[in-house]
Formats: C-alpha cells, structure tokens, sequence
C-alpha cells in the first residue's frame, strides 16, 4: 500500500533528519529503489515527473505498477508516489491515476496565480488524503525541458503559499537541477533560514540534491529540509555502470545479452547510489 508524503515527513523534520524523493523511470529503477529503501529500513518517496509518466506509458500506469511491486514484494517501509514539477492538468491527472502525493509547480507564474491554483489542489488532494507539495521560486537548471535560473524564494511568498495548507514547500535557494557548474556559489542559508522563520514547522523540499556537498545536506536538514530530490545522481551512475559492462565486452558473451543481465551492474549502482543518500540523510532505520 502507499502512503501519502506527510506523515513520514512531519515525523523527519521533528527528528532532524530527511526523506529522499528518488526519480524513477522504469521498472529496473522502481525496484531498485524499492529494495534499497527495504533493505536500509527507510522510508522513501518515488518521483515520476511528467516526462517520466509519459515515458512509462501514463500516470495510471506507472500508479498501477508502482502499488503492483509494493505488494508483490513485500515492501513494509513506508513510500510515497509522488508527482515531480508537476502542470496544474497534471497534478489532477496523478490525483484521479492513484498518486499519494502531487507536487503543483506554479513557479512559472505570477503569485497570485500560483496562490490561487495551488489553493484550489489543496482542497482536491486534501478531500482524497493525497499529501500536496508547492514551490515558489524557481529551481534552476533544466528538467524535461523547463530550464530556470536558481532563484532565492521570497520569504513573504513561502509564509503566503504555506498559510494555504500545503504539506510541504520547495523553496529555491540557489539549489539547481543536473550537475553543478563549477562556479556554483552553494545553497544560500541565510534565505533558508529566512524562509524557516517564515514557515514555522512545515517540511522544507531540497530540489536538485545531485552533487551538493555532505556538509551542505546537513546544514539544510538543520534548518528544516525533511526531504531531498534526487534524480541526475542515479542516471550517470547507471550509466556509468552500463557503460562500463558494454565497454568491456561482457554483453557479447555467454548471453550478456539478456536485459536481466545488461541492466544488472546498473540496477546495482542505482542501489548503492540511493543507499548512500539514505545514510547522507539520516533516514536509514527511521520507519
Ligand atoms: P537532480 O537531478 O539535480 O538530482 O534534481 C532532482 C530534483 O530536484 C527532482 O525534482
């Protein structure tokens, strides 16, 4: 069974530690993620942007297999299914497909609009106990083609969109989506921290946790980060791992040709990727 985001969420902020939100993009990396999570005892949300849903054949597919493999293998953690970035159409069409959580992304618009869409999924997922997600300024980077610039949220509009009821709240703080470039200037902590003040108690949402240094997690976790995204970091480990299996031959013997074997090195650095992060986290041991 899946579980909305909230619990698992309110439970890491109070105990000073963060949730990691992995991207997944098919079964291989939907399972790995799933055993990884079991084996470390660690909750865990799974995250399907909408490029992804499509990818894997619709949001009620990827609902449909996800709840499959929950219970086919005997996952007892908590997880969460968890809409990515999610369009205003979007984020309806993971409520009524089976999500138990949506992120609405109204970045892209004015505030006010933002507010007032927000508000309105607020109320839909709330009456169907799907946890909801929202994020004021941009994240930076590129993600399915939505490039941003890695704005620092406005305190006054975080305290505005939360005082909605949302369960938690992505807020930009120079955070960036894929790789960081080499003159990157870190997270910014004193908005974090502004951002905190104006907030109270809810969960904050780090976006773009590839490549952020272990002592800037922490700090973040400090100031209310309960969860953490994390998506290019497993992709160039599977297929760093994918390459590594081709490059030396190995599909070419025996039969190194069966998918079951040529995805295997990289199901295996997806796991030791997302184990790492759970460690990093804080969240190993904590269902
Ligand atoms: P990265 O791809 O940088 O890990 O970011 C993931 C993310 O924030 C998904 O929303």
């Amino acid at each position: 069974m899946l579980v909305n985001a909230t619990n698992m969420l309110v439970k890491a902020r109070e105990e000073g530690y963060a949730v990691g939100h992995f991207n997944i993009n098919n079964l291989e990396w939907t399972k790995a993620v799933l055993e990884t999570a079991e084996e470390n005892r660690s909750p865990v949300i799974l995250g399907v942007s909408e490029g992804a849903g499509k990818y894997m054949g619709g949001f009620l597919t990827v609902a449909q297999m996800v709840k499959a493999m929950v219970e086919s293998m005997n996952i007892t953690v908590p997880v969460a299914l968890h809409l990515d970035h999610g369009s205003y159409e979007g984020t309806k069409a993971c409520i009524e497909a089976g999500f138990s959580s949506v992120m609405f992304d109204g970045s892209k618009y004015a505030i006010e609009e933002n507010l007032a869409k927000t508000k309105e999924l607020v109320e839909l997922s709330h009456s169907l106990g799907i946890s909801i997600e929202a994020e004021v300024g941009a994240i930076g980077g590129e993600e399915d083609g939505v490039v941003g610039d890695g704005e620092l949220a406005d305190p006054e509009e975080c305290a505005k969109i939360t005082a909605l009821g949302i369960d938690f709240l992505a807020a930009g703080i120079g955070n960036i989506h894929g790789k960081y470039p080499e003159n990157w200037k870190g997270l910014n902590f004193d908005v974090l921290e502004k951002i905190k003040d104006a907030t109270g108690s809810i969960p904050l949402v780090l976006h773009g946790g590839t490549g952020i240094p272990a002592d800037m997690v922490k700090k973040a976790i400090s100031l209310g980060v309960a969860k953490i995204n994390v998506n290019t970091e497993c992709q160039l480990a599977f297929a760093a791992a994918t390459r590594e299996y081709i490059l030396a031959g190995k599909d070419l013997e025996s039969k190194g040709y069966d998918p079951r074997k040529l995805l295997a090195p990289g199901v295996s650095a997806i796991k030791a990727t997302v184990a790492e992060k759970m460690q990093l986290f804080g969240s190993v041991g904590k269902v």
